[in-house]
């Protein structure tokens, strides 16, 4: 096992089950409770604006109970940093919403409300909050996430899962490629490197062999699959798959 690399798994979709009748089944403590004792490395919960999964009463009781460290996705709203302040999870990620969209569709635009970004990211990580940007796999964006003085990129895996699942093979590696050049890039700026976004067994292999990728953060094929074989097996082996 190799400790260098990490899990992080994200319930949303625990509590997306547990929404669909209003009550509190199935938990969203236990969820987390299992995913670690299986051995995952963290645990992550997107809070959005609409609240459709997770609510912040949730981040509040898995911060309470976690002993390992608590990853946090949110916009960068004044709500929202004001709710982390609060909470002070290890992490936070920061990453674009839109209230239409099912789920994540892009990465973070950079450019945009630089400023804004700049002072906010600053102002989380004074308390001691480590921050990531989730972002399309680009220099153009690891070159301005220096400039924001982040300390973690989370690369959006989203184009590559899909082309994989389509068995498009030399598109896939044209994306491959394109992350494995812009991790090399970010690592050699000192970045710690994350991916995210679609991610099942294959592209999670695939992936795993771009060695400056240290974190997995996977949410819908882990809960999904656990349907079928249980949230520990999935997790077991997501980490035989990242680990060895
Ligand atoms: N990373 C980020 C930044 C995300 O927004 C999401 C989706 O919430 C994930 C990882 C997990 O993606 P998936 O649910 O497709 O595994």
């Amino acid at each position: 096992m190799n400790t260098s690399y990490r899990l992080g798994v994200n319930i949303d979709h625990v509590a997306t089950i547990r929404n669909a009748r209003g009550g509190m089944h199935p938990s969203i403590k236990k969820a987390a409770l299992e995913c670690i004792e299986a051995g995952a490395d963290s645990i992550t919960v997107h809070l959005r604006e609409d609240q459709r999964h997770i609510k912040p009463s949730d981040v509040v009781e898995l911060k309470k109970i976690l002993k390992k460290p608590l990853n946090l996705e949110m916009a960068l709203t004044r709500k929202m940093i004001n709710f982390a302040i609060k909470i002070r999870p290890a992490f936070v990620c920061i990453v674009p919403e839109n209230r239409k969209e099912l789920t994540t569709e892009g990465g973070l635009n950079l450019f945009n409300n630089f400023k804004y970004l700049k002072k906010n990211i600053q102002k989380l990580q004074s308390y001691n909050i480590k921050v990531s940007l989730f972002i399309d796999p680009n220099l153009k964006n690891i070159k301005q996430a220096i400039k924001l003085n982040a300390n973690n990129i989370e690369l959006h895996t989203g184009t590559y899962c899909k082309i994989l699942e389509k068995s498009n093979k030399k598109k896939a590696l044209y994306e491959f490629n394109k992350i494995k050049k812009v991790a090399k890039f970010a690592t050699k700026n000192n970045f710690g490197i994350h991916c995210g976004h679609g991610l099942n067994y294959l592209s999670a292999k695939n992936l795993k062999k771009i060695k400056e990728i240290k974190e997995f953060n996977i949410g819908h094929f882990i809960i999904s699959d656990s349907i079928f074989y249980g949230l520990k097996p999935v997790v077991e082996k997501f980490i035989k798959i990242i680990k060895n």
